[in-house]
């Protein structure tokens, strides 16, 4: 006898915890929570607190915390499933068992239909309505054809501040869930509002040709408002994990074996109209770990197509970085000042572009050009400098053979001997290798120490609120912090393993809190229970992190955060390496440790730049 894990999430979406737990301890509500005596020791004033939030609690007196399930299992010392079932009963679901698996309805297919449902509006508006003549003639002034419109659904928003929700509420549509796709919101007053008005309006396509949510262009320049918005992150989309096109273009991308990677959503539709269907865009963020595996998936060769302004240039500089980790075969192309693909094969043939594109670069002529100039090949200084940053790339590149043939055009391009950009390259390979195999065995001995002295460690705020962000339920937060923090570099072993724990679930889409504590054992689970539950401030300055209440907010603050985090690595890594270097005797010990600060100062430095992210 099964529970299909399907079932389980419908109970535990369903079920509320404070109403469930409310019912076995009188709760009292403060602030955002809810408190009462803890069932699970004896107590005069209440510790055991509930999040309606995050669907937990935690025992501030005894440390016990979990789900609604282990509340159950604790409470009642009795298994999982028993745990399922009477919270089932509660809210009055029927359970069935495994037999009839069938009959299950995917819970996001109600989201689709509704994004399905929204598509066919926007483009009925914009094909027939007398109100978007203007944009079917702007459409024709960029040369987008009617077929095309059609083939990416693409569609436009009426200006009026209720048209799409009037059309929901006549078909009788579930507000919520559209509300949960953003595709509309509730004003401070509490009615509903669309949220894309007057836009042109781009379907985002997942690889299966499904909708996953929205892009929405404005007609007029120079207005007031964002030029393009997007739907915010949901159960169905999000931003970092889809390549807008390649739904279309997949084809073709495995056929060539060669996707070609632009800015923006007009710059796919415009090349695939004139017969180049290669075409993807990682719209509306620069390009994540995410969307690089996904297109890996489809081709190991990359053309990335980055506009000539510097945020282009930044943004490409990023990409060359994450396309060579996911083993890409990486070539650039920076069009001439002021053009972009779009406007580009405008005046240009299909056949020019395809030249264009088979004379990219590739990522370090690209480089080097790039560092050419910004004058950095001038004087022998910044000129070394550059060589090494050129080698640290080659040093991404996973086949050997491949970077054995970097070096060579590093060599004859720069005039060095090829032996001397081969040790650099051995050291930077072996370092990487050292590094890691030091990093576990001071990771092991720090463990220890740490076990013995857990609170008294400097740095255990930043690795909770690590933690603390982990547990965000917000898709952004969580990429962004497992872009640049890898678990392993916590140092408190319990957090280390919760994180560890939560990267896995990460990859599987899980980030939704409640779900998050099913995969943690009892300690860690109680570990993370207080951590997320704390109201003390973790630190003077990241204390308010689960205060702060806009998206946007939270995600700067996740940035610096992350940036600040970095940074005290950084510190407490020159720290041990200085004591190091004090105790050690051996000349090339020495050395070696000296180059590795030389590093961090350099690493340190680049951190104090702002962020290289273009949006
Ligand atoms: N973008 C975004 N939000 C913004 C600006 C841009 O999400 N506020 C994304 C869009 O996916 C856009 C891409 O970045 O397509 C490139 O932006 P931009 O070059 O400004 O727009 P184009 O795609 O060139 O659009 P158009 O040709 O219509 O000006
Ligand atoms: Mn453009």
């Amino acid at each position: 006898m099964r529970i299909s894990d399907e079932q389980i999430n419908e109970i535990r979406e369903k079920a509320d915890i404070v109403d469930f737990i409310n019912v076995y301890v009188p709760l009292k509500k403060t602030g955002k929570n809810y408190k009462g005596l803890c069932p699970f020791h004896e107590e005069k004033t209440p510790s055991f607190v509930v999040s309606p939030d995050k669907q937990i609690y935690h025992c501030f007196g005894c440390g016990a915390g979990g789900n609604i399930f282990t509340f159950v299992r604790q409470y009642k010392n009795v298994s999982f499933i028993e745990a399922v079932k009477e919270v089932a009963e509660f809210i009055g679901i029927k359970l069935e068992f495994e037999e009839n698996v069938s009959e299950k309805l995917d819970k996001n297919e109600k989201y689709y239909a509704i994004n399905n449902f929204a598509q066919k509006h926007f483009a009925k508006i914009l094909q027939e309505s007398e109100h978007a003549k203007s944009v079917r003639e702007y459409l024709k002034q960029r040369d987008i054809k009617t077929h095309t419109q059609k083939t990416f659904g693409l569609g436009y928003a009426l200006p009026a501040r209720d048209a799409f929700l009037k059309t929901l509420e006549r078909n009788k549509i579930n507000l919520d869930d559209v509300t949960t796709l953003g595709l509309i919101d509730k004003d401070q007053q509490g009615r509903y509002y669309d949220k894309f008005r007057g836009r042109l309006i781009f379907p985002i396509h997942t690889t299966n040709g499904r909708i996953a949510g929205f892009g929405g262009r404005i007609l007029q320049s120079g207005a007031q408002t964002a030029k393009y918005i997007n739907s915010p992150e949901s159960p169905i989309y999000s931003k970092r994990k889809i390549l807008y096109g390649l739904y279309f273009a997949k084809e073709e991308i495995r056929r060539l074996g060669k996707a070609i990677l632009v800015e923006g959503y007009m710059d796919v539709i415009s090349l695939y109209q004139n017969g180049i269907k290669n075409v993807v865009a990682a719209s509306g963020t620069s390009l994540t770990e995410e969307q690089a595996r996904l297109l890996s998936r489809y081709a190991k060769s990359v053309v990335v197509i980055f506009d000539a302004d510097e945020a282009g240039e930044r943004a490409a500089k990023r990409s060359i970085e994450i396309l060579l980790k996911a083993h890409f075969d990486v070539r650039l192309l920076t069009l001439p000042e002021g053009e972009d693909p779009d406007s580009y094969i405008k005046s240009h043939t299909p056949d020019d572009f395809r030249d264009l594109v088979n004379s990219a670069k590739d990522f370090l002529s690209f480089q080097a050009a790039q560092f050419e100039k910004q004058g950095k090949l001038a004087d022998p200084v910044s000129r070394t400098e550059a060589i090494r940053e050129l080698v640290k790339s080659v040093a991404l590149v996973e086949d050997e053979l491949m970077r054995a043939n970097y070096l060579s055009t590093l060599s004859a391009n720069f005039n060095i001997k090829e032996k001397l950009l081969e040790d650099e390259l051995l050291k930077l390979l072996n370092k990487e290798k050292t590094r890691k195999n030091y990093a576990e065995r001071k990771t092991k001995e720090r463990a220890e120490s740490v076990r013995k002295v857990v609170s008294g460690r400097a740095n255990l705020p930043f690795e909770k609120t690590v933690i603390k962000l982990l547990f965000s339920g917000n898709m952004e937060v969580v990429g962004e912090v497992f872009d640049h923090i890898n678990p392993d570099v916590l140092q408190e072993p319990n957090l280390r393993e919760i994180a560890a724990k939560l990267y896995d679930a990460y990859m599987d889409d899980v980030i939704e809190p409640s779900l998050l504590f099913d995969m943690l054992d009892e300690n860690l689970r109680n570990i993370a229970a207080e951590i997320v539950m704390s109201k003390e401030p973790i630190s003077e300055k990241w204390g308010t992190i689960d205060e702060e209440q806009s998206e946007e907010g939270l995600l700067k603050l996740t940035r610096d955060f992350i940036r600040a985090f970095q940074l005290q690595n950084i510190e407490t890594q020159l720290a041990q390496i200085s004591k190091e270097l004090e105790e050690t005797e051996d000349e090339a010990e020495k050395l070696k440790l000296l180059e590795e600060i030389q590093e961090l100062l350099q690493e340190k430095k680049q951190l104090t730049k702002p962020d290289d992210v273009p949006f």
